[in-house]
């Protein structure tokens, strides 16, 4: 029997692009007959019972504003067995026995949990999750929703910055987020044309990058042209602040004299910026595919999967591709989060490679 009630919740961090996730759902659950209710405020609005319904009126216009309208927020109470059981007791007694958690991987463990067949006992719920985080560290899709708006933003910023930097001759160091996740910095870097990226993965240690921003001063000054800017593309994760990096670097300058003395390094942390903003077409695109194959997934039957967008790495076995959208695979919530964990563990393939690779062509492109 297919699922009457879908409730959609968005958890964790938000990314641009939940919203067209939410009105994609929406649209096509009604459609299809099923009612909707938006649980507001993530898993603690879950525990609360903070549910309203969604009507295509509610969600008419929300496809391209940044955050999302469910609003969202972090949970730590849903490790604990108690919260979890009031949240499945809110969730029947609104009648809910669909639920689409659109989040990263804490929200993917938390749906995960959710719908644990050994705390389910005979409660129907199906539940689907959606990978959303602008840190693009969930694993086995290739992509998360708001991972590409997340790189125009920090593409954008750099391209001012880059301006008055060469300008002034000075080095910048650009911060953005990625508190265990490389990937932003890592693919704009490559966009912006930076001189330096500096990412967690790498396992290096401070005064290695240090030196390695230094390195790229000596080599802009050996540069032909007036111009003698650096751009350094900074993770958050990377395990120095982007402060003490200035300070190393400044000192190193200083004791190298001459010329590179005098040049001016300046920080600029992009932050909750990257968060926000309206979503790019991709992500705008991308969210509404996942939403419409997430829907088909529970109308057929599904529960206790992730839809993954694109994977590069192969399927783990008892994936399937989505019968509504070929770019979509139905993957088992359990394989998608110890992929995740082995991404942060730097065990994961992808980020092997990515790692690997960023070292080999360092040279060519002038990272
Ligand atoms: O969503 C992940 C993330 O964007 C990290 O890159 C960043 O460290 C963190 O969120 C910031 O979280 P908060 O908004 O709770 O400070």
């Amino acid at each position: 029997m297919t699922a009457r009630r879908l409730g959609i919740l968005t958890s964790g961090g938000d990314a641009p692009g939940m919203n067209a996730a939410i009105r994609a759902a929406t649209l096509v659950a009604l459609d299809h007959g099923i009612s909707v209710i938006g649980v507001e405020h993530g898993y603690r609005g879950l525990v609360r019972g903070d549910f309203r319904g969604l009507e295509a009126d509610d969600v008419a216009d929300i496809i391209r504003a940044g955050g999302t309208i469910l609003g969202s927020a972090r949970c730590p109470d849903f490790h604990e067995r108690a919260t979890r059981d009031t949240a499945r007791r809110r969730l029947a007694e609104a009648r809910i026995d669909a639920l689409l958690i659109i989040g990263g991987n804490g929200s993917l463990a938390g749906a995960r949990a959710l719908a644990d067949p050994a705390e389910l006992g005979d409660q129907r719920l199906a539940v689907i999750g959606l990978p959303a985080s602008i840190d693009n560290d969930v694993g086995i899709t290739s992509l998360s929703i708001g991972v590409d708006t997340a790189m125009n933003t920090i593409v954008e910023a750099c391209d001012k910055i880059a301006d008055t930097a060469s300008a002034h001759d000075r080095t910048f160091i650009v911060e953005v987020m990625g508190r265990d996740s490389g990937y932003l910095a890592m693919a704009t870097s490559i966009a912006v044309g930076a001189e330096v990226v500096l990412f967690r993965e790498s396992g290096k240690a401070p005064e290695a990058l240090v030196a390695e921003v230094v390195a790229a001063v000596e080599a802009a000054h050996r540069r032909p042209g007036r111009d003698r800017h650096v751009l350094v593309v900074m993770a958050e994760g990377v395990g120095v602040s982007s402060a003490a990096l200035k300070a190393g670097v400044d000192a190193c300058l200083r004791g190298l004299g001459g010329d590179l003395a005098h040049t001016e390094t300046r920080v600029t942390v992009l932050g909750h910026l990257v968060r926000g903003g309206s979503p790019s077409a991709f992500d705008r695109l991308m969210a509404s595919r996942l939403g419409h194959a997430a829907v088909r997934a529970i109308e057929a039957g599904e529960t206790r999967r992730m839809v993954a967008w694109s994977p590069t790495e192969g399927v783990p076995e008892g994936s399937v591709r989505s019968k509504a959208d070929p770019r979509c695979f139905l993957v088992d919530l359990d394989a998608a989060l110890a992929e995740t964990q082995r991404m942060l563990d730097g065990t994961n393939p992808q980020v092997q490679w990515r790692t690997r690779v960023f070292e080999q062509i360092k040279g060519a492109l002038q990272l």
